[in-house]
């Protein structure tokens, strides 16, 4: 057992017609507001509209940022932050996914800084003592950015994606209404929905530490919800109780309550992060891939107990088998689950990917060392994880 801080002050309004609120949750902050928003998404099912006529009718002033980027860029974000200290604005609203929540949390830094680029506090060159509030409307369960301090920014000149974390970039209030999904693609809930899987996986289930019991049973129950729930939504997307399942697992999945304190690189985020860095793709498929192949990997005597129990525990593999064979039926299950039921491609060679940039990829993940997860691996063993997704 680890000692751990427990504090999130983001607070969440949940539910329908709750947007209602906005206007006055805004003001707390100020009158000059930044609209953050994606590619269109929010404009098809009546939001941006919705959330104008709010935000105008309160009197508030509204600048606009739009085309926010899935993966966002760095160079989106240094655009937003010269808005924000030309407008002299006083608080950012984005309203999208997790790429335009990320987005505005660093232009909330940058907007602040003694810098135009973002980039340098990535790599920490300038450092950020202060950030504008942030207020976010979710329109999709993936991230859990509407309730994290994390902000994931890609620079493609680089080839680079990493992240902002930072109680500063806590989003002050986050508004989650269902029925802002219902419009999400099946091939995005899929990837969304496995995200937050990835979130309890990665993050904390699978670690060389024990983990208190009481949150080892809350993560399996987060992760049989998106079990249960993301066929439901893929099938029928207006599923209003589907849809609110993995709206409030992505948020609990990273809010920090499931987490014990223990600290380890998230190495399927950091082996994807390079993914979408060099190719683009959409993370939580990403993750999709790589998470069954370095589950066989690190498959040994030690971890087949832990896999076992996922197995058993979230897809209800017969428990009297042995650790090993347990674990490669746990391993099974999770590749049925991602690759037939939410029908996501199973192959990197499937995206175009091939193994050209696997060695610098390896690297780049590895920051020049060992990443010391659930098994310790090297450049050598992530390069061959790269390979089997092949
Ligand atoms: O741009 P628009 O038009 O809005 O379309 C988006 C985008 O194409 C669309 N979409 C969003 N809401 C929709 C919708 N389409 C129809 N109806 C709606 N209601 O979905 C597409 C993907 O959106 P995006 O925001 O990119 O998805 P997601 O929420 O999965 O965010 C992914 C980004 O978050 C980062 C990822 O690496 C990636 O850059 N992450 C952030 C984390 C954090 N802040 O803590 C942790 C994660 O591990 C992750 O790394
Ligand atoms: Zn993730």
């Amino acid at each position: 057992m680890n000692n751990f801080i427990f504090q999130n002050g983001t607070k969440i309004y949940f539910g329908k017609d709750q947007i209602d609120n906005l206007p006055t949750e805004v003001l707390k902050y100020g009158r000059r507001a930044l609209f953050v928003y994606g590619g269109g998404s929010i404009k098809r099912i009546g939001l941006y509209d919705k959330v104008m006529n709010l935000l105008r009718s309160a009197g508030i002033e509204v600048s606009e940022l739009s085309g926010v980027e899935p993966n966002p860029r760095h160079t989106t974000v240094n655009k937003g932050a010269i808005i924000c200290r030309d407008k002299q604005i006083d608080v950012v609203l984005a309203v999208g996914g997790g790429s335009t929540i990320d987005c505005s949390k660093a232009i909330a830094a940058t907007a602040l800084a003694n810098t135009d680029d973002v980039w340098e506090l990535i790599e920490g060159k300038v450092r950020y003592e202060i950030a504008l509030p942030l207020i976010t409307v979710l329109t999709v369960a993936a991230t859990g950015s509407e309730m994290d301090g994390g902000a994931v920014i890609s620079n493609m000149e680089k080839n680079a994606k990493f992240a902002l974390h930072s109680p500063l970039l806590l989003p002050k209030v986050s508004f989650e209404n269902p029925e802002y999904t219902f419009s999400v693609p099946a091939y995005q809930t899929a990837c969304g929905s496995f995200d937050i899987m990835s979130h309890i996986l990665d993050v904390e289930y699978f670690s060389q530490s024990d983990t208190m019991d009481m949150l080892k049973c809350i993560q399996e129950d987060v992760l049989k919800t998106v079990i249960k729930f993301a066929p439901v939504a893929i099938a029928k997307p207006d599923d209003y109780e589907a849809r609110a399942n993995l709206m409030w697992a992505s948020t609990w999945a990273l809010n920090g309550f499931l987490y014990d304190g223990y600290v380890q690189p998230t190495v399927c985020h950091w082996m994807e992060h390079e993914l979408s860095a060099y190719y683009d793709i959409t993370h939580g498929h990403g993750l999709a891939i790589v998470t069954p192949r370095w589950l066989k990997y690190v498959l040994d005597e030690k971890t087949a107990p832990d896999i076992q129990r996922f197995g058993v525990n979230c897809f209800g593999v017969t428990p009297s088998l042995s650790p090993m064979e347990g674990a490669q039926k746990a391993i099974d299950a999770l590749s049925d689950f991602l690759f037939n039921k939410l029908g996501l491609k199973s192959r990197l060679s499937e995206l175009g990917i091939d193994d050209k940039h696997f060695a610098a990829m390896a690297r780049s993940a590895c920051r020049g060392g060992i990443l010391n997860g659930f098994k310790p691996l090297n450049q050598n063993d992530v390069e061959a994880i790269y390979r089997m997704c092949l």
